[in-house]
């Protein structure tokens, strides 16, 4: 979500050059195809039941009920980042919306988790559940029905792109196993997960419609779409996600939030998705034509161009629109029962805690409506402490994501004794406070996480500095970023080197980057490769660490003899220190993999994955690079990296071996036929009467100034019913029809055809630590194509990976690792649907520990392993 922008008059003159240009900028080819009508929910077996329940309060309830609870009640109207209107009559709360990602923003006594980007580079899904339990607990404990959050798209495709840290990795399967088990763990405990942000939205400059310009375009083809950026959506349906959110910028030239390609045709009938479909903050355009769309949810209520006035496209309109039948009350119905059946499916009708904080204050009592000028005042904050034991998982999994790149002669770990000379404001906290900028829009001290709306408050902050003091480590701490002359090197000293490189969210800038790295490019900020330059002059044995959102250019330093070793400890969030001890002295070996690609320069990388800078009119991304980002893209393009993705070293050394791969279901090309859709609940479909909008006299009486509600004034209700009667007619777009469709072959489940996730393959692999000290190794499995396909593939491609326990040395551990149907496809465009395009060809199963070591090869065609290294 965001903040809302502002605008100007120069904006208004660009938005008359604008608006006539934008359409025809999208590049040709390009097509946002029309797909109507919004397929009903309620078509698969495990959401009958809730279904079926929401059906009998749907039934019941009036127009102004419906339409209530549709949209949020306008931003800052209520505890929550988001709150939809409630139809308390039928026994259905107002729900609490709140982000983020990594923890509770804007609140108290609440964890503030590792970063998505640190949860990838675990490669551990155990790790990767644990995390989403525990936040589920904190969002259930302050009474939040909806978090939003996992967020697996940006994917990563621009190493610059502001938000990338958000989610797991720039691979779709690293994604899709991150937000897949994120939700798991969120939803075991009843809370909804919104998996977001839907799609392609990879840079955040440009990205909001505004009043001087649409907002930027990803051009995208289906095949592109399919095999990267939809999988991990595909995969969190499948764990059965209550919520999707869409994006701010538009696909093809339509806006995410009212593309009815994207939310009726791919997410709704091909991914079969049973939740509901929730704007981005102020990303919803227009009314009926995002109602038609498929939109279940307007967040947070506002019309999206100038918030705060009380004006909605949805809540007041949307009774009007459904009173004069430009949108049929079947779509409304399906919407509100999306809405309601979700509720009934996570289980909050029993005892479901209302909201205890307050995420516009901090204080105890403050004005309940906040956006509103007049607001009654109350109790909003209770200060509900819902941190539990979740420091430990917190702990384990910035521990566990460490990432050590290079550790020439085992320098690391360190002696207990060993003499440190520190370097770096990055090993400490914050001196204006951990908290001192607002949603963490500052690079200050110790970098535990990027800032925007996925960022949370620290309870407290363990920096590298304060685990150093607990553990009486024998130390000199510099607290800067300019290499001072009185540290007094000799030749016993250990130097360790802080440095850091931050991103965000849009709304903030933070040093001249405006959520993406604009200005910093990949560099590390404040100076950082000159003081790793000026520590490397004068010690001779320096140990680089870096938290950092993404990848980052390391070459002005990585090669200097003094640099011995380079740690990646991402972005930790409140457990940095202790975490990052535990790997420096060696209680634990470090097991963290990166989860992107470092490159050797920006050149690495083609043109299409720079950021889009000002252009009128509509900016244009067109994905001309296609399926070949990060690894795919430095395998095409016959680039060796920096350090390649999926690297990562040990104190110890591993072996793969005893490799089998076992056929489990036989492959054909077209997946067998999808299961029919079953029966969603039905309705009359008679336009309700004008009454059941009418405004009752008496709730005027309470009404709050700018609040946003669904009844209408009995003059405006009657004119609506008038028009109707008028036969008053709404332009519909092309190809518009409320004819519900049987769905399309690649459908038939969440997630997609059910056959697409039949097991092909299983591999099996014995794992052995063959060094000296207790580690965990992780396998990771890529898949190559067969030679001598009709399509172009990538070289090899991430589809499973799975981590073993602590091993000691000489301890061995049997990994199962899987391949399924859709791992072996590829995106049929003419077919619409996922083929096997060599049923018969012998597929090549790589597995290893980084994607440039990979050692053991098994055949899909000749059923066997080996021990070979890959190369292109
Ligand atoms: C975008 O246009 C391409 C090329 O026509 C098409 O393959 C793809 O399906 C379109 N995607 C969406 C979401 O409309
Ligand atoms: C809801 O049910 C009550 C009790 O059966 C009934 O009186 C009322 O008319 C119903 N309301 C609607 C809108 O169907
Ligand atoms: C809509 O929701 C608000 C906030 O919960 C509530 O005050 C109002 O009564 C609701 N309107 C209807 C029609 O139920
Ligand atoms: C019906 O009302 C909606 C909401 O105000 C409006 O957008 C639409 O144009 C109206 N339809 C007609 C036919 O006037
Ligand atoms: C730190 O190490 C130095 C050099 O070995 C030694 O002189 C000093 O006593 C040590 N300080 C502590 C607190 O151990
Ligand atoms: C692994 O393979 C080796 C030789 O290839 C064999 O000696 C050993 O028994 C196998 N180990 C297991 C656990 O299967
Ligand atoms: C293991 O330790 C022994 C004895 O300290 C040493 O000789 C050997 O090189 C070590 N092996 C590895 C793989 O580190």
């Amino acid at each position: 979500m965001s903040a809302p922008h502002s605008f100007s008059i120069f904006s208004l003159i660009l938005l008359s050059l604008s608006s006539c240009a934008s359409s025809i900028d999208v590049p040709a080819g390009y097509v946002a195809a029309p797909y109507y009508p919004a397929p009903h929910g309620g078509w698969t077996s495990d959401w009958t039941e809730s279904y079926r329940k929401a059906s009998l309060l749907v039934s019941n309830m009036t127009l102004a009920e419906k339409t209530n609870v549709t949209a949020g009640t306008g931003i800052f109207m209520g505890r929550c980042v988001g709150n939809t209107g409630s139809a308390t009559r039928v026994e259905f709360p107002s729900l609490c919306l709140q982000d983020g990602p990594l923890g509770i923003r804007n609140s108290d006594h609440n964890t503030a988790f590792p970063a998505g980007i640190t949860v990838g580079a675990t490669f551990d899904k155990n790790l990767m559940y644990a995390r989403g339990v525990a936040l589920g607990e904190e969002f259930r404990g302050k009474g939040i029905n909806i978090h939003l959050g996992p967020s697996v798209g940006p994917l990563g495709r621009r190493p610059r792109g502001g938000r990338n840290w958000e989610g797991f990795g720039s691979d779709p399967v690293l994604q899709a196993f991150g937000g897949a088990r994120t939700i798991e763990g969120i939803q075991s405990v009843g809370v909804i997960a919104t998996i977001k942000h839907l799609i392609a939205n990879e840079q955040e400059m440009y990205r909001m419609y505004n009043l001087a310009q649409p907002g930027i375009s990803s051009n995208l083809d289906d095949r592109t779409l399919h095999e990267l950026y939809l999988w991990p959506f595909a995969e969190g349906v499948r764990s059965g996600v209550g919520a999707v959110m869409m994006a701010y910028n538009a696909v093809n030239g339509s806006a995410c939030s009212q593309n009815s390609y994207l939310i009726n045709n791919i997410l709704k009938d091909e991914l079969g998705f049973q939740g509901f479909v929730m704007s981005d903050w102020l990303a919803q355009i227009s009314g009926v034509a995002s109602s038609l769309s498929g939109l279940d949810m307007s967040m947070p209520g506002d019309i999206h161009t100038i918030p705060l006035l009380g004006s909605s496209y949805w809540m007041y309109e949307y009774s009007r629109s459904i009173l004069n039948g430009s949108v049929p009350v079947d779509r409304l119905n399906d919407a509100v029962t999306r809405i309601l059946a979700t509720w009934f499916q996570l289980g909050q009708d029993q005892d479901y805690p209302k909201p205890n904080f307050d995420t516009n204050t901090l204080d105890a009592e403050g004005p309940l409506y906040p956006g509103s000028l007049f607001s009654p005042t109350g109790i909003v904050n209770e200060f509900v402490d819902v941190q539990g034991n979740h420091a430990d998982v917190a702990r384990d999994i910035a521990r566990d994501a460490i990432t050590l790149l290079k550790n020439t002669n085992g320098i690391l770990p360190l002696s207990k004794t060993a003499k440190l000379k520190v370097f770096g404001t990055d090993a400490e906290k914050n001196p204006d406070g951990i908290n001192s900028c607002t949603d963490m829009g500052c690079d200050k001290g110790t970098l535990g996480m990027g800032w925007g709306s996925g960022s949370a408050r620290y309870p407290y902050l363990d920096s590298p500095i304060d685990a150093l003091k607990a553990r009486g480590a024998n130390f000199t701490f510099f607290n800067t970023d300019s290499f001072p002359s009185n540290s007094n090197p000799a030749a016993s000293d250990i130097a360790l080197v802080f440095v850091n490189a931050d991103s965000g969210e849009n709304y903030i800038t933070v040093e001249n980057n405006p959520g993406d790295r604009t200005s910093a490019n990949l560099n590390l900020w404040h100076n950082g490769d000159k003081l790793v330059q000026d520590v490397a002059a004068k010690y001779t044995n320096v140990i680089v660490i870096v938290h950092t959102v993404g990848p980052i250019l390391l070459e002005a330093w990585h090669d200097l003899p003094a640099v011995k070793s380079v740690l990646f400890a991402h972005l930790p969030g409140q457990e940095a220190g202790e975490s990052l001890m535990q790997i420096l002295f060696g209680d634990v070996s470090p097991s963290g993999h990166l989860p992107y690609t470092i490159p050797t320069s920006e050149d690495n990388y083609p043109d299409s994955l720079d950021l889009i800078g000002f252009e009128l009119g509509q900016p244009q991304d067109t994905f001309t690079e296609g399926l070949y980002v990060d690894y795919r893209h430095f395998h095409k393009a016959n680039i060796t990296p920096r350090y390649a993705f999926g690297h990562g070293l040990s104190y110890t050394t591993f072996s793969f071996t005893n490799a089998t791969i076992t056929p489990v279901t036989p492959l054909t090309s077209t997946p067998p036929a999808r299961p029919a859709k079953g029966t969603p609940p039905s309705y009359p479909t008679a336009i309700p009467a004008a009454a059941e909008a009418y405004w009752p006299a008496e709730a005027k009486t309470y009404r709050i100034w700018r609040y946003l509600y669904s009844w209408l004034e009995k003059a405006d209700a009657d004119a609506a019913a008038a028009d109707l009667a008028a036969g008053k007619k709404y332009p519909y777009p092309p190809g518009y029809t409320t004819t519900q469709k049987p769905g399309p072959p690649a459908g038939g489940a969440q997630g997609g055809n059910p056959a697409l996730f039949d097991t092909a393959y299983t591999v099996s692999l014995r794992v052995t630590n063959t060094g000296n000290a207790t580690g965990r190794a992780v396998a990771q499995l890529y898949v190559q194509f067969p030679p001598g396909l009709a399509v172009d593939t990538p070289a090899v491609q991430l589809r499973d990976f799975a981590k073993t326990g602590p091993l000691a040395p000489g301890a061995s551990q049997t990994l199962q690792l899987r391949l399924t149907r859709k791992d072996l496809s590829v995106w049929d465009v003419a077919a619409q649907n996922w083929l096997v395009p060599s049923v018969a060809g012998d597929y090549g199963v790589w597995i290893g520990e980084a994607v440039d070591r990979l050692g053991v090869r098994c055949g899909s065609a000749t059923g066997g392993c080996v021990e070979k290294a890959f190369s292109l």
